[in-house]
């Protein structure tokens, strides 16, 4: 270890403090600490502080006389588009999958602070009838989707998963996978990175230590991701594997449509390079980002950096006029990644600041960490749809809230974006599913059920709880053939495995 090095490195970055606990430390937490500082680019990090200070000066500037709607010629919406045209475009994505030319990115290095659970987001299960978790409905979505793409292409394919993980998540997510067998995918087709930390910094510049032998460290936010894909070789690999288009999306949307195709022929018919999935704002105060340009690129704009009389606007049909609500869900060409992971145009992307509440080491006891009930510090993030501004084709897609957004943030205690809301909304969809194949409901005295939950009398609204497994439909397609005509009482769960050749339909309480 060269102490004296680092002692040096610190001083020039007034960064001193961190060594003030070095010799009340025994020999393996100097160790983890050397490591941990030696890690760290302090002249870099003492940049970005500054420029994210002046940032948050400025953050209460309004974008309001700079923002432009999206122009219509980039944007499309399913329920405005014809069958056959939908049909073209699942055929187009579907045929890219099939050859084995699209891969999917999952961002999932965050640390779920709201939800509040010891594990990664991808390992909670919302207690739906079959009890999957998010990572085992995501790897089925893709069995599921391999299969229709051979079945198209006539050949084997494969859509690599890579996982972007931090610190905090990666190690446990792995050892998740092993466990279940990668839930029937191959080892070699799921591809674990690992994101970037940022220290965390008291509004004195001061980075914080959290222990006195560890740097309170923070996830370099979801946009972390192009740094990522530079350092880890990822960029080689899809190159290896013959990779054209990827699609991005977060851990946490019950609903989320992994290589969507229809998605991806639509952002192929316009020849774009970047593409977001949205969905149409429902409010004007809704707290949501929306997809709109600024001063002539493509941006998300936050709720916040708007007024309420510009959120408020309507265009001539009574839509809102920057409607255009994103869901974390993206479509770039692997040309385009390269491009925005190179770091001259990945240093061109700026960090974000939040104020946060950041356990420190107590200056009294430095056994204790002290949580702090008001902001001491920020955290700098950057956002994975801040590369929209390099985007020189772009598309946005409209898509059903109902049928594709449903976030896992918050824990039961919460009102929105809860395990609950996750799991109605997903039986809410497997319901209509099953409605639109033909599929009746009937109470325990063989009474048919309403098709819009009711309320009956006096009684609570009757529910009718039916699970899909991904195997036996990606998104509602095939399942006359198992349901049209039959009556079910609920629970019903359409069930198959990456062991079963055939499905099982289990009613009734199991
Ligand atoms: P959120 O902003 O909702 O954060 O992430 P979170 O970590 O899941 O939850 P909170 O805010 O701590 O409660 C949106 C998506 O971006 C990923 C998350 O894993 C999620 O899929 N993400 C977030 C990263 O991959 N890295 C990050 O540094 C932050």
């Amino acid at each position: 270890m060269d102490v004296e090095g680092l002692k040096s490195r610190l001083a020039e970055a007034n960064q001193e403090h961190l060594l003030k606990y070095w010799n009340q430390l025994s020999d393996s937490e100097k160790s983890q600490l050397y490591k941990e500082l030696n890690h760290l680019d302090f002249k870099e990090i003492n940049g970005f502080f500054k420029t994210a200070m002046e940032d948050l000066a400025s953050a209460s500037e309004k974008l309001d006389d700079v923002l432009e709607p999206l122009p219509k010629e980039v944007c499309g919406r399913v329920v405005s588009t014809e069958e056959e045209v939908l049909l073209q475009y699942d055929v187009d994505g579907l045929t890219e999958i099939g050859e084995s030319r699209v891969a999917v990115l999952l961002l999932a290095g965050g640390q779920g602070t709201r939800l509040g659970v010891p594990y990664p987001k991808g390992m909670y299960n919302v207690g739906l009838p079959s009890g999957k978790t998010l990572y085992q409905i995501q790897a089925e979505r893709l069995l599921k989707l391999q299969r229709m793409g051979e079945a198209v292409s006539g050949s084997s394919c494969k859509i690599p998963w890579y996982i972007m993980t931090s610190e905090h998540t990666k190690q446990s997510t792995l050892d998740f996978f092993k466990k279940h067998n990668y839930f029937g995918l191959q080892e070699e087709d799921v591809v674990l990175f690992e994101q970037s930390l940022l220290p965390c910094i008291g509004f004195d510049g001061k980075i914080i230590l959290e222990k006195p032998h560890k740097v309170a460290l923070a996830p370099d936010g979801n946009g972390g991701l192009y740094r990522a894909l530079h350092k880890s070789g990822v960029l080689k690999d899809m190159e290896g594997r013959g990779i054209k288009y990827v699609h991005v999306y977060c851990v946490d949307n019950i609903l989320v449509k992994m290589a969507d195709p229809i998605f991806i022929g639509f952002c192929m018919s316009k020849g774009a390079n970047c593409g977001a999935k949205v969905v149409e704002k429902a409010f004007p105060t809704e707290a949501v980002g929306v997809v709109c340009k600024v001063e002539g690129k493509y941006q998300v704009v936050e709720y916040s950096e708007i007024t309420l009389k510009t959120a408020e606007k309507r265009d001539s049909t009574g839509r809102l006029t920057f409607n255009a609500g994103n869901i974390c869900n993206h479509f770039f060409t692997l040309d385009f990644l390269k491009f925005v992971s190179d770091p001259s145009q990945e240093k061109q992307l700026k960090h974000h600041v939040a104020k946060k509440k950041i356990p420190y080491v107590s200056e009294q006891d430095s056994k204790v960490t002290i949580k702090p009930d008001s902001p001491n510090g920020i955290k700098m993030e950057k956002f994975v749809f801040d590369v929209f501004h390099f985007a020189t084709s772009f598309a946005v897609w409209e898509v059903i809230r109902e049928d594709e957004f449903a976030p896992l943030k918050n824990a039961d205690t919460a009102d929105k974006d809860t395990p609950t809301t996750c799991r109605r909304s997903l039986l809410n969809l497997h319901h209509r599913y099953l409605l639109a194949a033909g599929a009746e409901f009937v109470d325990k005295d063989g009474n048919l059920l309403p098709h819009i939950p009711s309320q009956k009398g006096e009684e609570e609204a009757v529910f009718v709880e039916s699970e899909i497994s991904p195997l036996v439909s990606y998104a509602g397609e095939g399942l006359e053939k198992l349901v049209d005509g039959r009556k079910f009482t609920s629970p019903v769960y359409l069930n198959q495995d990456y062991k079963m050749e055939e499905p099982e339909i289990v009613e009734g309480e199991w």
